[in-house]
């Protein structure tokens, strides 16, 4: 299925409601000449956002020059927005233009502002508010035509509290606002953007991976993506890397599966676990917690009381064999290889008493694994 691009706008795929809303913001202030300050957690975006905003407007024949604030020292910072003269300081041995003069014209893409020093700020200040930029160590200003476009994942509004960040400046640079959605807040966009960035890979890898399995894409559809689109990129990335036909299946999606067993909450999260098994699996390094060693301890102490009270308590649903497989610590692979396929499972759930509403083909397949668990766990 080719990936839908959010009506057009270059290379950001997806057509959340959230996201269509960020791309009409951007043909909006586009043709302006207003700062646009972009904010958003890592990862959400913010840099495709703000080429977007270039591409979309009349500066897009021009410059678009991104400068990364947190990655300059102190002493650097200066001289690497605002130029310098031959001579300016010890060490400045020939004139140097400055990222706002390459600038000019075009954009200037104010990365990580949050994290500029105090006195490059005062600096930026006055750029923005006499649109000239003065060289260290030169006499004279020179005019410049920039546009600032900028982004940060910090709190700016707590920064000027604490005066770290300049009230002033950041007036300046909000001109307008644009806060790129996170992507647990848009889950309709995943499968648009694993099946956008699994062609991207496949293509350069020269590999035939066209298919996400339907479990697959259920666990991605459960993860919670702390590292936003950048994180499902790597991780798709590394699932075509590894596939071993053209299906990327769980078993390729291991980092994202061990990034959810790492997490001691997430074994909280699973109110129905033994405190027996729980504090088993506690005791084991979250990194080796799809050992063979968590496995066997797993099946011992996992009874048959436990995987029905977990039933019992989800009723059925929202459970997805990736999950199961996370509750049990171990990788979805190794669960179907050692459970087989047991067709009879919803008969054993019903001699229960489980009630299980039967949707088709979907829940059978979810239903499937713990069947297998549970003839596996009674003889134990
Ligand atoms: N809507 C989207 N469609 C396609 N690719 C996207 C989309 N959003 C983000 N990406 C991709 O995800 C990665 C991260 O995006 P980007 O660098 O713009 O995020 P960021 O918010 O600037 O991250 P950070 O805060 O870490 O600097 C990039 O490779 C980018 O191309
Ligand atoms: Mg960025």
């Amino acid at each position: 299925m080719e990936a839908q691009r959010a009506e057009s706008m270059p290379g950001m795929v997806g057509r959340s409601r959230a996201l269509q809303e960020v791309c009409a913001l951007i043909r909006k202030v586009a043709p302006t000449n207003l700062s646009v300050l972009i904010l958003g957690e890592n990862g959400t975006g913010k840099e495709l956002i703000a080429q977007a905003i270039h591409w979309e407007s009349k500066r897009a024949n021009g410059p678009f020059v991104p400068v990364n604030c947190a990655g300059l020292p102190d002493t650097l910072v200066e001289s690497e927005l605002f130029g310098h003269e031959k001579g300016a300081f010890t060490g400045a041995t020939a004139r140097r233009k400055g990222k706002f003069e390459y600038a000019d014209g075009g954009d200037i893409f104010l990365d990580e502002i949050g994290d500029m020093p105090i006195i490059a700020q005062a600096k930026t200040l006055r750029v923005l508010q006499e649109r000239t930029v003065e060289r260290i160590g030169a006499n004279e200003s020179k005019k410049i035509d920039v546009r600032v476009i900028s982004a940060t994942n910090k709190d700016l509004e707590r920064a000027v509290e604490e005066r770290t960040f300049r009230a002033d400046l950041f007036y300046r640079l909000k001109g307008v606002v644009i806060k790129a959605p996170p992507l647990r807040e848009r889950k309709e966009d995943i499968p648009l953007l694993a099946r956008s960035f699994m062609d991207v890979f496949a293509r350069e890898a020269e590999q035939d991976v066209r298919i996400i399995s339907r479990p697959a894409m259920e666990a991605l559809m459960d993860y919670a993506f702390p590292g936003n689109v950048r994180e499902l990129k790597n991780i798709i990335e590394r699932a075509v890397a590894l596939s071993e036909g053209p299906e990327i299946t769980v078993r390729d999606l291991c980092e994202l599966t061990s990034t959810a067993a790492a997490s001691d909450d997430y074994w909280d999260c699973c109110g129905v676990c033994s405190s027996e098994l729980l504090s088993a699996l506690k005791s084991i390094p979250a990194s080796e917690r799809h050992s063979q060693q968590s496995w066997h301890l797993t099946l011992k102490c996992t009874n048959i009381e436990t995987i029905h009270g977990f039933l019992v308590a989800t009723n059925g649903e929202q459970f997805s064999r990736y999950e199961f497989s996370n509750y049990l610590s171990m990788f979805s692979k190794n669960a179907r290889n050692k459970y087989g396929t047991v067709g009879d499972y919803l008969s054993i759930l019903r001699s229960n008493g489980i009630v299980v509403r039967n949707n088709g083909k979907a829940n059978q397949a979810r239903f499937r694994l713990h069947g297998d668990f549970v003839k596996n766990a009674e003889g134990l």
